[in-house]
């Protein structure tokens, strides 16, 4: 209830102004968020590459409104990972990429051909570029832009969300692909989507056997410590080594799995989100736990 509150809340833009003006917000909202600017987040890639991490980094921003809007996530883009090329950081750090950000929603063209453009900049650094899936009404157009795109760079990935019902036939296409397997963060109808945690996980174990099982490269993204052993048991099943599948959890969320997991010759990568516009990705992760919420109210009362 609390959660999907939260969700409706995250795209609703009188929340967005409310929740956006606390002034304590800032302090909460950096438990989750590496800074604002490209030098913030090389900083972080820096840092959690030391712990012998690698990294997936967003440029926050979703839905925007206009073309320049778009131009300008490109860019930024762009920027973050000419940074990283110097510093030989490729190797350790990829992109991911919400097509709403580069205008999806206003001509798929217009995203694709800004999508090229950032898949090129990760070429030239020696890296890959992950699409990350927004809700439902989205899967299709994300799909055939990922196929156009992997005609030129076919090591592009895409996030897979476990509650919607297609996921497993979509899990069967991609199976020789990079593909990172999620839950789902959005508020989905019951017409496409698992509703119960239990359906939802159960969901996630099929789709998860169906990557394993596959020729691709399974990227695991979740939290869920029952998933991860079930991720191992599958890794012996089926014959992978370690350096064919990764564990991906997000900045500032169970850190101390992350380090266990690579300290045991596991690949963890970190998602690592860092720009102003946070509301969104902020939102999702209160909903996902109610003591995120308790953390925040009692941050708000100067506790
Ligand atoms: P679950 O929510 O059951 O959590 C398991 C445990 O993890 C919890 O008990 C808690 O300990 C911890 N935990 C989880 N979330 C937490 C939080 N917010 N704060 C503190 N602790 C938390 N979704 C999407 O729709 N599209 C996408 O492209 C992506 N991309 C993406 C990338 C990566 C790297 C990750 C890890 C996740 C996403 N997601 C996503 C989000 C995903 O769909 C899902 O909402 C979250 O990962 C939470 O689900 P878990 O699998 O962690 O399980």
């Amino acid at each position: 209830m609390l959660g999907s509150l939260l969700l409706a809340a995250s795209r609703n833009a009188l929340a967005r102004r409310v929740v956006s003006g606390l002034p304590p917000t800032r302090r909460v909202v950096d438990r989750f968020v590496a800074g604002e600017s490209a030098s913030d987040a090389v900083a972080t890639v820096e840092r959690l590459a030391a712990s012998g991490l690698t990294v997936t980094i967003d440029h926050l921003g979703e839905e925007i409104r206009d073309a320049e809007a778009a131009a300008l996530t490109a860019k930024a883009y762009v920027t973050v990972l000419d940074a990283l090329a110097p510093l030989g950081l490729g190797r350790r750090a990829e992109v991911s990429v919400k097509l709403s950000a580069v205008g999806q929603a206003l001509d798929e063209t217009m995203a694709l051909e800004h999508a090229r453009r950032i898949c090129a900049a990760a070429q030239d650094c020696g890296t890959t570029v992950t699409l990350d899936m927004e809700d439902h009404t989205t899967v299709d157009s994300t799909l055939s832009i990922l196929r156009a795109l992997r005609a030129d760079f076919p090591d592009t990935g895409v996030a897979i969300q476990a509650y919607l019902f297609r996921s497993e036939e979509d899990c069967r296409d991609l199976a020789g692909s990079r593909v990172r397997l999620v839950k789902g963060a959005y508020r989905e109808p019951a017409s496409v989507a698992h509703q119960s945690k239990t359906d939802v996980d159960r969901a996630y174990v099929r789709c998860l056997r169906i990557l394993m099982a596959g020729t691709g490269y399974p990227m695991v993204g979740t939290h869920d410590d029952r998933l991860i052993a079930i991720t191992e048991m599958l890794a012996d099943r089926y014959g992978r080594g370690q350096d064919s599948y990764e564990y991906q959890m997000l900045y500032g969320i169970r850190t101390d799995k992350q380090e266990a997991l690579a300290g045991a010759g596991a690949t963890v990568r970190v998602y690592v989100p860092y720009g102003d516009d946070w509301y969104g990705y902020f939102m999702r992760r209160l909903a996902e736990r109610p003591a995120n919420v308790a953390f925040f109210l009692r941050s708000l009362r100067g506790k």
